[in-house]
Formats: C-alpha cells, sequence, structure tokens
C-alpha cells in the first residue's frame, strides 16, 4: 500500500489491525506460554498488563501513526526532525525481522497439519500417535525449512502487490468465522470429562508459582498479542483517515483480543488436562492437543481443516503486518520498489530463520542459555526486544509530542471523555516506563 493509499473505512482499519494483532500469540503463545507459567495467575496478570500497557500503548502508536501520517521510521523523523527517535522505527524494523523470522516456523507447522488432515492421515489416532506423527514431522529438515518457505511465499506474494484490499474483504468473513469455530471447540473441550481441572488451572490464580520471570512473560505476551512496541500500528494508523476515531479502535482491538486469548484457554486447556496431557509441554502444546479436541466432535475432520484455515489466515495476517512495516520504510510507497524489496527481505527472513525451523530436528541439541534458537528468538523478542520497543514508544509521546496536539487528535472522530485521556496520558507518561523498566530489571536480578 502507498503512503497516500488510505483504509477504504474504519472498519477496514480495524480489521487489518486486528488482524495483525490476533495471530499465532493468542492462539498458539499465550496457551503453552501460560501452561509453562503455572496458568491463572499468569492469565490475570496478563490481562492486567494488557489494560494498563498494552491498550494505552496502542493507542500511543497510533497517535503517532495518525499525526506523522508516515511510515515507521520516517513518522518519527516528522515528529521530532533532527533527532535520534527515528531509531526506534528501526528497531522496530529489527525486532519485526527477527519475529518473522520463527513465526514463519509455526505457519508453516500449520500448513504442516493442513496438507496432513486434508489427506486424510489426521484421523483416528490416539493422542499418543498424533504427538507422534507431529513431532517427526517437524524434525524433518526439508519438511520444516519447506513449509516455513512456504509461508514466507505466501506473504511475500500479498506484501509485494499490495493487494491489502483483498485482504480487507477476505477478513471481514474470515475472522468471524474464526470466532465461530472457536465457540464450538471450546463447548467441546469444556464438556470433556475432567475438564473442570483445565478451567481451573486457566482461571484460578496461583500467585505461589509467580517468579519475576512469570511477571515478565505476562507483560511480553501482552505486548505480543497486541503487536506494539515494533510500530507496526503506527504504520497501519498513518493509512486511517482523520476522521475515524483512534481510541474507539483500540479498544475494539484489544476486546476482540482478550476475548480470543480466553477462547483458545477455554479450547486448550479442559482437553489438556482430559487427555492427561502435560500443560508445559512448549511451543508444540498447541499442535499436540488440537486433533485430539477435534477428533472429539462430530464431523471433527472437517471442522479441523477449516479451523487450520482460518488459523494460518491469521498468522499470516499477522506476517502482512511484519513484513510491511520493513517494506513500507524501504520503498517510500514506490510500488516497483516495494515489490523488489518485499522479495528482497522476506527471502533474507527466510535464510535468518532456518536454524530456527531446524531447532525441533538437527540442530535441537544447539543451545544457548538452555534454549534452543527457535526459543532464544521468541525469547529475545518478547521479552526484551517488545519491551525495550513499547518503553521508547512510552518516552517518546511525551517527551516530543505537544499534549493539547494529542488530545485534540485522540479527540477526532469523538469518543474520548478528558478525564479518560488524562488517564491515558498519566498512564503513557509514567506508568508505562517505570512499570516497564521495573519488570525488566527484576527479571534481571537487579532490583
Ligand atoms: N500480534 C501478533 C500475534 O499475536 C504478532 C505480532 C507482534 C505482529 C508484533 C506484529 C508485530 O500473532
Amino acid at each position: 500500500m502507498s503512503q497516500k493509499e488510505q483504509w477504504s473505512s474504519r472498519l477496514g482499519f480495524i480489521l487489518a489491525a486486528a488482524g495483525s494483532a490476533i495471530g499465532l500469540g493468542a492462539i498458539w503463545k499465550f496457551p503453552y506460554t501460560a501452561g509453562q507459567n503455572g496458568g491463572g495467575a499468569f492469565f490475570l496478570i496478563f490481562i492486567l498488563f494488557t489494560l494498563i500497557l498494552g491498550l494505552p500503548l496502542l493507542l500511543a502508536e497510533f497517535s503517532i501513526g495518525r499525526t506523522a501520517q508516515n511510515n515507521a521510521v520516517d513518522s518519527y523523523k516528522t515528529i521530532a526532525p533532527k533527532s535520534k527517535w527515528y531509531r526506534v522505527g528501526i528497531l522496530g524494523m529489527i525486532t519485526s525481522f527477527i519475529l518473522l523470522s520463527f513465526y514463519s516456523v509455526v505457519g508453516g507447522w500449520i500448513i504442516v497439519y493442513l496438507y496432513k488432515a486434508v489427506t486424510g492421515q489426521m484421523y483416528g489416532l490416539s493422542s499418543d500417535e498424533y504427538m507422534g506423527v507431529f513431532g517427526s514431522t517437524i524434525a524433518n529438515p526439508f519438511i520444516s525449512v519447506g513449509v516455513q518457505l512456504l509461508f514466507l511465499l505466501m506473504t511475500i506474494l500479498v506484501v509485494s502487490r499490495g493487494v491489502e484490499k483483498g485482504i480487507e474483504k477476505a477478513s471481514k468473513i474470515m475472522m468471524p468465522a474464526l470466532f465461530i469455530l472457536f465457540t464450538i471447540l471450546v463447548i467441546r473441550a469444556i464438556t470433556l470429562d475432567g475438564a473442570m481441572e483445565g478451567i481451573t488451572f486457566l482461571l484460578q490464580p496461583d500467585f505461589s508459582k509467580v517468579t519475576s520471570q512469570t511477571i515478565l512473560e505476562a507483560m511480553g505476551q501482552s505486548f505480543f498479542t497486541l503487536s506494539v512496541g515494533v510500530s507496526v500500528m503506527v504504520t497501519y494508523s498513518s493509512y486511517l483517515p482523520k476522521t475515524q476515531s483512534l481510541p474507539r479502535s483500540a479498544i475494539s482491538i484489544v476486546s476482540l483480543n482478550i476475548l480470543i486469548v480466553l477462547l483458545a484457554g477455554l479450547a486448550i486447556f479442559p482437553a489438556v488436562f482430559s487427555f492427561g496431557l502435560e500443560p508445559g509441554a512448549g511451543p508444540v502444546l498447541l499442535f499436540n492437543v488440537l486433533p485430539t479436541v477435534f477428533s472429539q466432535l462430530p464431523f471433527g475432520m472437517l471442522f479441523f481443516i477449516a479451523f487450520l484455515v482460518l488459523f494460518l489466515f491469521a498468522a499470516l495476517t499477522s506476517a502482512f503486518s511484519m513484513l510491511e512495516i520493513i517494506v513500507s520504510v524501504i520503498s517510500k510507497g514506490d510500488l516497483e520498489k516495494r515489490k523488489k524489496w518485499a522479495w528482497i527481505i522476506g527471502l533474507a527472513i527466510f535464510v535468518v530463520g532456518i536454524p530456527s525451523a531446524l531447532s525441533y530436528g538437527v540442530l535441537a541439541d544447539i543451545t544457548l542459555f538452555e534454549k534452543t534458537i527457535f526459543d532464544l528468538a521468541d525469547y529475545t523478542v518478547s521479552n526484551i526486544l517488545l519491551p525495550l520497543g513499547s518503553l521508547l514508544i512510552a518516552l517518546f509521546v511525551p517527551l516530543k509530542m505537544k499534549k493539547t496536539a494529542l488530545y485534540e487528535e485522540l479527540q477526532l472522530g469523538g469518543g474520548l471523555k478528558k478525564g479518560l485521556f488524562e488517564t491515558w496520558y498519566f498512564l503513557i507518561r509514567f506508568g508505562a516506563p517505570i512499570l516497564i523498566l521495573a519488570v525488566m530489571l527484576d527479571a534481571l536480578g537487579i532490583i
């Protein structure tokens, strides 16, 4: 999309921004991170962070993007000329690059499952057998790298052509469909034998399990699911006409996100406990649980295939935003350049991501800080780069933007009471920097 192009409607913008937000973060990452961090308490802290940090930060990125009407780097230059703040955008580009390098690995896993489900290989097995099939497939270097490439090719094709209009249209059907399917899945999961244990695990906080790492991961999870700290939302909101309300859009996106996180948790944990699986299984958790839950549904295979298609779509709309922010900075609205750079950057991400794709196979034993390459990339992005980017954005807004201008920007299209504005401003100016720093330093053992 060129810089002068705009979203066809507020709904279009919301769908694209929600498309960026809703993805693997809520559906894949949340269940496994909550599973590793004791469940309920993690969920509660995640919700708290989403409301007091995620939502205000999302609104901060929106204000920057729409005030400057520019890409992730030039927006900072427009607002604070002759300063070094544009580096926040560069940090966002780097974060996006690493993020997509392992995100595409998981995107590839969805493609593997889709292929297996469509060709009838995912039918009538026991949950151990499903896990075996999945484990051996992703351990195969050719398959895991091949499907990662396939996922990236789909992303490159869309971003290089700038066909967001088509995506906008598709989202109008795909997103609601995803919600409906998830609801069916939740109903099945919570009526399984022994489901209560899973519901309790997710909804009953046990604070004895909370460590400084849990708090850091809950904060990282909240930034990850909302796509904040990367300036993706700066880029997206720059395409939004001045007639639309930013606070309303931010609230819709946050609500949708919390809802999908809740649905994902309620679909996964009852099943995990009912089938006697391990909630702390890590990144493979969702993939181990899903086929068994679906096989418990009438027409389970059909539902499973439909779910995978929607899940793949949700992952792709997030992936588009990651590549989009990099390409829009480099191509500056020039369509020819956009095509070229979408391919160059996309393929570079593929190369950098290969070791992550091999982390469940030939490179499984290569670890640093007790983490595989895949886990390390995920950890670095979620728990270091996203909080750092968010911290800088929270500093930038009160330092470089006038409070009255911000109030006017957020007032456009209606919807923001003075008191709420003051609360938001306070959270950005003091709440976010202090909290983010405290959580990061605490996890490092410095305070
Ligand atoms: N929010 C996306 C998800 O949950 C991930 C993402 C993070 C996308 C940061 C863009 C920027 O899947």
